[in-house]
């Protein structure tokens, strides 16, 4: 992630300083940023001159108080909130007082990073999507004590980098990785409860709800190692919250070793002339599919919304951006009805009584008010 940030940085004509306390990491940032402009140069995206400009704008360095001129720090070292913290209290020492430093972490607290700072005031999250380079969207998240200044200035500062920034409370998964968490988990049980097997499942998402990929394509594209871990972890945050219960088939693969597509092997097998399972194109379990697991997604983007984790238009855009969902879950909420989302949950709730399927009171009110997500009355 750190060489993609840079990359992206360095893009903007920022002087990029890039510290890895691994001389390997070093060496393949380095290497991955040149290999990266390459390609670039090759589809015509930027000239030969610019790809010079970009690599004589970054340097590689394997101290730390290499960073003491930087006006901004962004960390995306390892997912580890000791190792971050004190990381971030060196930090502190070596640069200047109104240098601005960042986590790119994707589930720690960033109050809980700050708060190893003297002063948590200029600590906040700035988490960018993998590939840096190529996805959009960048969640800020300011941190309990972050000042607001500091948040208006990461906001346009990466506005200016070309990217969309949305704004998210400090709280497990921010807004992407809250709200697409029901993509895998209901796919998980539709598929654990016999109701259909994945490839019909993938195919129900792509062909009926216009999804990219499906589910289970896309959790081995990820691997189980990172969707799986992140599941977990979100669902540990809340208190394990029944919603964000992770599922049993998923970590199985996990302590199988089978990651997903860099094994060849997570739920499809991609082994060199295996044949991948077709899916049963049948148009009513598909509906059936699509409108269990949109009716999730949706209930979940409506109580991040009710919980004021973000606006209702970041909510939106967070879906779009940062996973490339065909719509704003919001958006399509109101194009679907909400009538038609609130059936679908209260018929789930009502077969399984399970705490996992109830609905988040801003769409019960909705619904009780026959009001839409972006009506203005
Ligand atoms: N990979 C993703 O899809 C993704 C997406 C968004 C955010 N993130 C977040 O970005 C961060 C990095 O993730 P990644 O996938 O790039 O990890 P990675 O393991 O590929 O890279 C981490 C780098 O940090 C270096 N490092 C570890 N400890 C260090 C220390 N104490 N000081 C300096 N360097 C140190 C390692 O040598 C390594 O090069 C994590 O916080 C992760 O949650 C990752």
């Amino acid at each position: 992630m750190g060489s993609g940030i840079a990359q992206v940085a360095a893009t903007a004509s920022h002087k990029v300083v890039i510290y890895d306390n691994n001389d390997r990491s070093l060496t393949n940032a380095k290497t991955n940023l040149q290999t990266s402009l390459k390609k670039l140069v090759e589809k015509q995206k930027i000239s030969a001159e610019q790809q010079n400009s970009i690599l004589t704008n970054i340097a590689f360095v394997s101290e730390l108080k290499a960073l003491d001129e930087c006006d901004l720090v962004i960390e995306a070292i390892v997912e580890n909130l000791e190792v971050k913290k004190n990381v971030f209290t060196e930090l502190e020492t070596l640069v200047n007082s109104s240098c601005i430093l960042a986590s790119n972490t994707s589930s720690l607290s960033i109050t809980s990073i700050a708060a190893a700072c003297k002063n948590p005031a200029r600590v906040i999250g700035i988490h960018f999507f993998n590939p840096a380079t190529l996805m959009p969207l960048v969640e800020i998240i300011p941190g309990i004590a972050t000042d607001e200044r500091i948040t208006s200035t990461c906001k346009s500062f990466i506005d200016n980098w070309g990217k969309q920034t949305v704004i998210a409370k400090d709280t497990p998964g921010f807004i992407v990785n809250r709200v697409a968490r029901p993509f895998y988990s209901e796919a998980l049980r539709i598929c654990e409860e016999g109701i259909a097997d994945m490839a019909t499942i993938d195919w129900a998402m792509k062909e009926i709800g216009g999804f990219k990929m499906g589910p289970f394509e896309l959790m081995d594209m990820i691997g189980h190692d990172v969707n799986y871990v992140v599941t977990e972890t979100v669902w540990k945050q809340f208190y394990f919250d029944p919603k964000f219960k992770p599922a049993l088939s998923q970590k199985r693969l996990l302590e199988a070793g089978f990651l997903g597509r860099k094994t060849q092997r997570g739920f499809y097998n991609y082994a060199p002339e295996t044949v991948l399972p077709s899916p049963t194109k049948d148009k009513e379990l598909g509906t059936m599919i699509f409108r269990r697991i949109i009716a999730m997604l949706i209930n979940e983007a409506a109580d991040t919304l009710y919980l004021k984790i973000a606006s209702r238009e970041d909510i939106d855009l967070a879906m779009t951006k940062g996973v490339n969902y065909p719509k704003g879950l919001l958006t399509w909420a109101d194009e679907l009805g909400i009538e038609t989302i609130v059936t679908e949950l209260n018929r789930l709730r009502d077969f399984y009584e399970e705490d996992r399927y109830r609905i988040s009171p801003l769409l019960k009110q909705n619904f009780a008010l026959q009001k839409k997500f972006y009506s203005t009355t």
